[in-house]
């Protein structure tokens, strides 16, 4: 298992240290933990790689501590710049022309590379402290939910880490949204997140087009495919009402429930297999329970996992419904 250590001064040198010497680490974000090597270091980016089971042909994201540092590995323009004051740092990956400084195997032979500036306090401290940017996919096997605790990490990755950077739960606990920016007319939302279309819409002063979810063939982001993030029990998505009748079917406790609390389902409080995605209905709240609920309920050995749905409007219930139905593929 790896080791879980605070963010103190000690620490943090000796995760830098770690980095310096081509090793991965993992990382705290505010969207999900991030698994992090110099992203200028190939023996770090493969490494990154190998552990995460990922294949080559996927771009990782760049991680940096202020758009001054941005600026050494991503052209940008106009737009670019205006996103990142209102949005940085924060949860927004945005696709921009790369410079030559950075390695291909960063960006699979793209000529573009997306970079993000993180707002959690501790990941940004150990930025600032590195001569180097990271390069940082989320710290899950591939394919499989991301991890928003050090125990996430650990429990899957913990054997082939030497150490995991504690930065608490992850505020937010779904992935950053990545904007395509390489042509300010024609801007592409590859994966909706926590900065909503309307937010960029308006920072931005000009549209934002959702992309579709890409096949295997037309693979732009692996964010994008849409079986991406799923547990190993089948999930469904269902209606509430459905979900009701299921509670009450005969073989019951060996599916799990999850579904978002309200006045009146005081009733079902007690069941084991009954875990609330929120209190309140609050879309924040319910990021931040998602994936820890999809890991906790695929660790027990269910049948099967039903979830309700998320209802679509504006804002994080996009991401929200992106994440859900992509963990729900097979
Ligand atoms: O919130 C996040 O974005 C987290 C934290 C750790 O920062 N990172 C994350 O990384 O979700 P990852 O690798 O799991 O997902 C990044 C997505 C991938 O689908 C990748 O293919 C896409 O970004 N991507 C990276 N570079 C790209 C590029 N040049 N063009 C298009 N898509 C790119
Ligand atoms: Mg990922």
């Amino acid at each position: 298992m790896a080791q879980i250590v605070k963010a103190t001064d000690y620490n943090l040198n000796l995760c830098k240290q770690a980095l310096v010497n081509s090793q991965v680490i993992a990382v705290p974000t505010e969207t999900v933990y991030g698994l992090a090597g110099n992203a200028l270091d190939e023996i770090a980016l493969h490494t990154i790689f190998n552990i995460k089971g990922r294949p080559l042909y996927n771009h990782l994201i760049l991680h940096t501590h202020s758009i001054k540092n941005a600026e050494k590995y991503a052209s940008f323009n106009p737009l670019a710049r205006r996103l990142a004051e209102q949005f940085w740092p924060g949860p927004l990956t945005m696709i921009l022309p790369k410079k030559d400084i950075v390695p291909n195997l960063v960006t699979a032979n793209l000529d573009s590379v997306a970079i993000r500036c993180p707002q959690n306090p501790t990941f940004l401290t150990l930025l600032e402290r590195l001569p180097f940017p990271l390069a940082a996919p989320s710290a899950n096997p591939f394919g499989y939910v991301s991890p928003t605790t050090p125990e996430h990490v650990n429990c899957s990755l913990g054997d082939k880490l030497e150490f995991i950077l504690d930065g608490d739960d992850c505020a937010i606990g779904i992935e950053s949204t990545i904007v395509d920016l390489r042509n300010p007319d024609n801007t592409k939302i590859l994966r909706p997140g926590p900065i909503s279309k309307k937010a960029l819409e308006e920072a931005g002063g000009t549209l934002f087009e959702q992309a579709k979810t890409a096949s295997k063939d037309e693979l732009r982001a692996p964010g994008m495919l849409k079986s991406h993030y799923s547990p190993n029990t089948p999930l469904e998505i269902t209606t509430l009402d459905q979900l009701k009748r299921l509670i009450t079917s005969k073989n019951q406790s060996a599916f799990a429930f999850i579904f978002q609390k309200r006045p009146d389902e005081s009733l079902y409080q007690k069941a084991s297999n009954i875990y609330w995605l929120s209190e309140n209905g609050e879309n924040m709240e319910i990021a931040h329970n998602l994936y820890q609920l999809l890991r906790a309920t695929d660790a027990l050995n269910y049948q099967r996992i039903y979830i309700e749905d998320i209802i679509e409007t504006e804002g994080m219930s996009v991401a929200l419904k992106d994440r859900l139905s992509k963990a729900a593929s097979q």
